[in-house]
Parts: structure tokens; sequence; C-alpha cells
């Protein structure tokens, strides 16, 4: 498969609602069949609103993007810095909270420039590692990340509804 370019686009609070379309609909996608419909509506209902989206966009620790290939929105990408990360909140790192690509585009390295991407920024801001988290079961992204050279270093529980689920 030739690697298209994709533009990587910063957003804003102008993009909230677009964000949380593209963000509910992946979510679902690649999940709601490995999962109860109860569990996925439980955690849809509080992660997913505008209100909890707009809130995210206006963390200054928290960035999105959406990667953008000829005019359309193939996915979505969210670093956290400092207090902002999920876990440690090391202020030497970087945590790549959401990445998503449409599985219609996947394996055309979109993935790939948004990891790129977001080693890049880590230089920039002279961070020293860039960290995240991957349900146990998620063999396509463990595959992904193994590719990148991200290695397991610790597991904690992850809460989808009622289901307590292993992240590492
Ligand atoms: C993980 C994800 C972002 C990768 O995006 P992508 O644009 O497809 O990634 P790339 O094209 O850069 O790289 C594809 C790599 O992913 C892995 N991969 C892709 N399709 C795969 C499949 N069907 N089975 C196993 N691994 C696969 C391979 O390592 C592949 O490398 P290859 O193309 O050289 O074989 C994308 O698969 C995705 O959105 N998944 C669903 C959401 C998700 O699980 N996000 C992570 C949550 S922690």
């Amino acid at each position: 498969m030739v690697a298209e370019t994709v533009t990587i686009k910063k957003l804003t609070l102008a993009d909230a609602e677009e964000l949380l379309a593209l963000s509910k609909k992946t979510f679902f996608y690649f999940f709601a069949h490995l999962n109860k419909a109860d569990d996925m509506e439980a955690y849809s209902t509080i992660a997913f609103t505008l209100q909890k989206i707009q809130s995210e966009l206006n963390n200054p620790n928290s960035h999105f993007f959406f990667a953008i290939l000829n005019d359309e929105v193939i996915g979505y990408l969210k670093l956290n810095y400092g207090p902002a990360q999920t876990e440690f909140q090391d202020i030497n790192a970087v945590e790549i909270e959401r990445i998503y690509v449409l599985a219609e585009h996947h394996s055309k390295k979109a993935g790939h420039q948004f990891i790129d991407f977001t080693i890049k920024e880590a230089a920039i801001k002279k961070l020293q590692y860039i960290w995240l988290g991957v349900w146990e079961h998620n063999q396509k992204a463990l595959a992904f990340y193994k590719k990148h050279g991200f290695e397991v270093f610790s597991s904690h529980e992850f809460i989808l509804g009622s289901d307590k689920q292993t992240v590492c």
C-alpha cells in the first residue's frame, strides 16, 4: 500500500461538534462488537457529550488533531501533557490518549504519521518519553504500537460501563 500524506490540523473549540461525531462513530465502530451494549452506552453517555468534548478542547494541556486526506477528516489524535495525563502526570512525558483512523483508511500510514507527529512534538517540547494505554485484547493496536517501538511497562484497570478491563 502506498502511503498518502495526510495533513494534520490542530483543533479549536469550533471543531467540537465534528470531533464529538467522529469520537462517537469510531468508538462504536471499533468496540461495540467486543463489548456489551449497556456498557458501551454507559461509557458513551459520560465520555461523548458536547460539554465534555468542549471542556477537553478548552484544557490547555490537551491537544486534539485531525488527520485530513483529500479534504476528508479520516482520523483524530488526542495528546495530553502535564496534569492532563490520565496517569503519572509526568511533566517530562506526553500521553497519546486517543488515536483513531477510520476503518476504510487503515494501513495507509495515517496512524504512522500521527505517531511521527507526536515524536516531533515531544522533541520540540524536550520531553523524555511518549506513553499510552491500550486494551489487552486490542491486537491490532498492540501490533501497531509494537511496530513503532512501544513496550509494555505497566497495567491498570479500565471500567467500561460495568465491565472491568485490563489496559496495558
Ligand atoms: C491503530 C490505528 C490508529 C492504526 O492506524 P493506521 O492508519 O491503520 O496505521 P498505519 O497504516 O500507520 O499502520 C498499520 C499497521 O497497523 C497494524 N495493522 C493494521 N491493520 C492490521 C490488522 N488487520 N491486523 C493486525 N495489525 C494491523 C500493522 O502493524 C500495520 O502495519 P503494516 O501496514 O505495515 O502491516 C488504527 O488501526 C485504528 O484506528 N484502530 C482502531 C482504534 C484503536 O484501536 N485505536 C487505538 C486505541 S488504544
